[in-house]
């Protein structure tokens, strides 16, 4: 492992910033205020679907706790997405500010691989596949599970086909609070590595 002043850094950017112990810049507060306020905004909708509005749903009729769960999941999904894009984009150009990115890797996950010779690296590299994680399985959640729970059948369908379409949903929905709980904790890795990351050898290294 390589200490962090000897790896190429271009000038601007996070790491620059960190090995010169200079002050960062104002597009880089920007990058890392959205950078870790959007995947903040996601887990902190996420946890209270999951411990506020669950709870009030077991104690209204089912009909009526169907819609609000249909309602709020689609306004969820919307959030997620936000959260990712702001989350990936702001990541990818902090990166490609400290000349860090390689859009000719994608092995490395389109970090240079120079990147990987250090321990910052290899956090980089968690934090991203942990991101990428989130979105296949939000991939799954919003175009494979959700549209089953809205599946309605054909005047046309066979009696047998009702049967199947329930267990079709019951089992969506439990992979929908399956993949939810697993996002939300791939979530909390990924903003473990990230604090490891201002812990350890930016931010508040140029602080200290
Ligand atoms: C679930 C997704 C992610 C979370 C929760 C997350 C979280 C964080 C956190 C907490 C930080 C530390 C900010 C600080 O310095 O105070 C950080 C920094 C950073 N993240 Fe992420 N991140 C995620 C995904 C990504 C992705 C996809 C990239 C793409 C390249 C990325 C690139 C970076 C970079 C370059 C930094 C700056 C590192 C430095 O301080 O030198 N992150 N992230």
């Amino acid at each position: 492992m390589i200490p962090l002043h000897l790896l190429p850094v271009a000038e601007g950017g996070l790491l620059a910033a960190a090995v010169t112990r200079q002050p960062l810049d104002n597009l880089d507060k920007v990058l890392v205020a959205a950078h870790v306020g959007a995947l903040g905004v996601y887990v902190v909708t996420a946890a209270w679907i999951k411990l506020s509005l669950l709870r009030a749903q077991r104690v209204i009729p089912p009909a009526q706790a169907a819609i609000v769960g249909q309602r709020v999941g689609t306004d969820f999904t919307v959030v997620s997405w936000a959260a990712f894009a702001v989350t990936g984009a702001s990541g990818y150009w902090l990166l490609g500010r400290a000349g860090l990115a390689d859009p000719a890797s994608p092995q490395t996950l389109f970090v240079n691989a120079h990147l990987l010779d250090s321990a910052y690296g290899w956090k980089i590299l968690i934090m991203i596949a942990l991101w990428y994680l989130l979105v296949i399985s939000s991939i799954f959640l919003t175009f494979v599970f959700r549209p089953r729970l809205t599946r309605r059948l054909a005047p046309t369908d066979p009696p047998a086909s009702l049967e199947r379409l329930q267990q079709e949903q019951a089992s969506a929905v439990r992979w929908i609070d399956i993949l939810a709980w697993f996002n939300l904790v791939v979530a909390l890795g990924a903003f473990l590595a990230g604090f490891a990351i201002s812990f350890d050898e930016t931010v508040l290294r140029i602080v200290r």
